[in-house]
C-alpha cells in the first residue's frame, strides 16, 4: 500500500524510512513476514491544491501545518484515502466531524518525549532572561559590555503553567529543580504536579497575577483560542515573561504587541504562532515576508521567536516515526487503535495478519 507523506523533510524520509522497515520488515532482515509499504514524499504541504498528488495511496501523512479542513478531506477520501496519520500529538488542523463522517480512521502520536517540549520552554526561558541570545552576537562582534544584559535568578521566583498535561508536568518537574514557586491552571489537575512537583492550581486570573514567568501547555481549542487576549494580559503581573511552544492561536499577536509596546510584558517567547502555516519550516530569507505583525514582534529586544522546534530532538523524531508506524498497522490491521481521533472502521482489516505483500 502507498502512504503519501506531506510536508516532508530528510530529516522525516530518514526517521520514517527507518521505522517502516523495522516495524514492516521492508528490508526484509529476517523471517518476520513483510508488509509493502511504500512511502511517497512530498516536500510540499497538503493543501487543496496538492491533495489529488495522493491519488493511488490509501493513507497519507502529515505534520502540524497541513490543511486537513473539511474540504481537503473530501479531495483525499474522493482519491482513495482512508487512512489520515498525524505526525504529532496537536489536532486543531483536522476536520474531525468531517473525517468521521467521511469514515476515515485518523490517528496521531499523542505523546512522544514530552521533555523534549518542556526542556525547550526552559530553553527559552532561560536565553530571554538572561540574554544569552543577545551576549552571543554581541561577542562575536568584540562586544563584551554587559549593559542591558541583566536578568534574573530563577531561584524563588513564580511560574504558571497553564495545562498542566504531559509537557505541562514536564516543565512543572524542571522548573521545580531551579527552586521556582509552581501554580498552574487546568480544566482536569494532575496529581503529579500537586504531589511530585509542589504545586497548587489556582484561577488563570490568580495564576497571571502571581506568576513571573507564565508558560502555555493547552491545546488551542475554541475554548483557548486567543486565552491571551487584551484582558488577560492586562492581568499579568507588571514585567512577567510569557512562553508559548503550544500552539500559535492561544496568543491574540495583536494584543500582545500592544502589551510589549506599553511595557507591561516584560518578556516573549514564542515557539509557535498564529500565522506560521505560511513560513515555518521553510527558508524565506530570500523573500520579502508581508507577515506585518510577526515583522514588528522580530524588532523587540525582548521577544525571542523560534520556528516551532521545541519537539526537534532524535529521541522524538524516532518515537514520532514508529507512533505512526504503529497507527498504521492498527489501521492495515482494522484493529482498535489506542491512538485514534476517529476510528474509521474497526474490525475490517485491508490486510491479512502476515501476508506478503499487500496491495489495497
Ligand atoms: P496533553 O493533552 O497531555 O495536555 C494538555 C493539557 O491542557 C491537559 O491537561 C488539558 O486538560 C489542558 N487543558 C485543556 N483545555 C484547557 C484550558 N481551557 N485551560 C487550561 N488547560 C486546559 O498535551 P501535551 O502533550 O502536554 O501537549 C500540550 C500541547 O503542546 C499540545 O496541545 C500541542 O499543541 C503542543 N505541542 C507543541 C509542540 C512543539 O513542538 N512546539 C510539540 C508537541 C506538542
Amino acid at each position: 500500500m502507498k502512504l503519501a507523506v506531506f510536508s516532508a523533510k530528510p530529516y522525516d524520509k530518514q526517521y520514517l524510512t527507518s521505522a517502516r522497515e523495522t516495524k514492516f520488515n521492508n528490508n526484509k532482515s529476517s523471517s518476520t513476514p513483510t508488509t509493502d509499504i511504500e512511502l511517497v514524499y512530498h516536500e510540499f504541504a497538503l493543501t487543496l491544491e496538492t491533495a489529488p498528488t495522493a491519488q493511488g495511496a490509501s493513507a497519507v501523512c502529515v505534520f502540524v501545518n497541513d490543511d486537513l479542513g473539511g474540504p481537503v478531506l473530501e479531495s483525499l477520501h474522493a482519491s482513495g484515502v482512508r487512512a489520515v496519520l498525524l505526525r504529532c500529538a496537536g489536532f486543531n488542523n483536522v476536520d474531525l466531524e468531517a473525517a468521521r463522517r467521511l469514515g476515515l480512521f485518523v490517528a496521531r502520536v499523542p505523546s512522544y518525549s514530552p521533555e523534549a517540549v518542556a526542556e525547550f520552554a526552559v530553553a527559552q526561558i532561560q536565553t530571554l532572561n538572561r540574554n544569552t541570545h543577545r551576549a552571543y552576537n554581541r561577542v562575536r562582534e568584540g562586544n563584551f559590555s554587559l549593559q542591558g544584559l541583566l536578568g534574573r535568578t530563577l531561584r524563588g521566583k513564580t511560574v504558571g503553567v497553564v495545562g498542566t498535561g504531559k509537557i505541562g508536568v514536564a516543565f512543572a518537574r524542571i522548573m521545580r529543580g531551579f527552586g521556582c514557586r509552581l501554580l498552574a491552571h487546568d480544566v482536569i489537575e494532575s496529581p503529579e504536579f500537586v504531589g511530585e512537583c509542589g504545586g497548587k492550581y489556582v484561577p488563570l486570573e490568580e495564576l497571571l497575577g502571581a506568576s513571573d514567568f507564565v508558560s502555555l501547555h493547552c491545546p488551542l481549542t475554541e475554548k483557548t483560542r486567543y486565552m491571551m487576549n487584551d484582558h488577560t494580559l492586562e492581568q499579568m503581573k507588571p514585567g512577567a515573561m510569557l512562553v508559548n511552544t503550544s500552539r500559535g492561536g492561544l496568543i491574540d499577536t495583536r494584543a500582545v504587541i500592544a502589551a510589549l509596546k506599553r511595557k507591561r510584558l516584560g518578556g516573549l517567547a514564542l515557539d509557535v504562532y498564529e500565522g506560521e502555516g505560511a513560513l515555518f519550516y521553510n527558508d524565506h530569507s530570500g523573500h520579502i515576508i508581508d507577515d506585518d505583525e510577526l515583522m514588528r514582534l522580530t524588532t523587540f529586544p525582548n521577544v525571542l521567536i523560534c520556528g516551532h522546534q521545541a519537539f526537534f530532538t532524535e529521541e522524538a523524531l524516532r518515537e514520532i516515526a514508529e507512533g505512526t508506524m504503529e497507527n498504521l498497522d492498527d489501521f492495515l490491521h482494522g484493529r482498535q487503535c489506542k491512538n485514534a481521533l476517529v476510528q474509521g472502521q474497526v474490525g475490517k482489516p485491508l490486510v491479512q495478519e502476515g501476508s506478503v505483500p499487500i496491495r489495497i
